[in-house]
């Protein structure tokens, strides 16, 4: 983050959701809360369950409790997925519109993209097989997931291959087999895990715990 505001003097960071962010989310409040430049940070979301941001599903709703109401970020740079706006296709063009206008025509989006992974090999709310994947004009899309809350808003390989660098946090024994091939044989992942076809500009940077990893063989760091 330092180095983006270095360089372009704000950073724009694209949230992961799910459960694994949250340790994250809670120590980034801890331990940069006051160090870090929040005035030239802003955040949005990676994906987001098409509920109200309080409802206790909500993507928006695990990092206001866990980051934002630990951190003096200004409130115009906390750009949240529109949840409340219908149908959820308008939802999805609304916050397309609050990207292009805040990223400009320049073809880059984020700075940092953290994400997380599905055991079946999801990303974001970017499903095994789904439609979503094939996606080639729009950076944002509403799509079903397979499990609920099936209504979900997300970001399309589009513009996540836009990023400059992208982050996977991943956890969980249930991840093993997913991370294996992802690791292995990213080829043949590339065709199975919509996580294996995240290619941003920059650099994607694993960090994956011990149970999401153990068998593979891989230095752990
Ligand atoms: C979501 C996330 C989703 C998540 C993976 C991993 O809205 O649920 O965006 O893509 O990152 O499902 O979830 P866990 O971190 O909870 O295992």
């Amino acid at each position: 983050m330092r180095r983006a505001i270095a360089l372009r003097g704000r950073c724009a960071v694209a949230l992961a959701g799910g459960q694994t962010p949250r340790p994250v989310y809670h120590r980034l409040a801890e331990e940069y809360g006051r160090s870090l430049p929040w005035s030239r940070i802003h955040l949005f979301w990676g994906d987001e369950r098409y509920v109200p941001l309080d409802d206790p599903q909500s993507n928006y709703g695990m990092v206001r409790q866990t980051l934002l109401d630990r951190i003096p970020l200004p409130e115009e740079n906390v750009h949240p997925m529109p949840t409340h706006i219908s149908p959820p296709e308008e939802a999805a063009r609304m916050y397309e519109r609050t990207l292009r206008s805040f990223f400009g025509d320049a073809g880059s989006t984020f700075d940092l993209v953290l994400l997380g992974v599905g055991a079946d090999g999801h990303t974001a709310s970017l499903f095994p097989g789904s439609s979503a994947l094939r996606e080639r004009a729009h950076w944002v899309i509403a799509t079903q997931a397979p499990v609920e809350p099936r209504m979900r808003l997300s970001l399309t390989l589009l513009a996540i291959n836009a990023a400059d660098q992208v982050m996977f946090l991943v956890s969980g024994a249930e991840k093993r087999p997913a991370m294996r091939m992802l690791l292995d044989d990213p080829q043949r992942a590339r065709t199975l895990y919509p996580a294996a076809m995240v290619r941003p500009r920059g650099s994607v940077v694993w960090f994956v715990d011990r149970a999401a990893l153990a068998e593979s063989g891989y230095c752990l760091e």
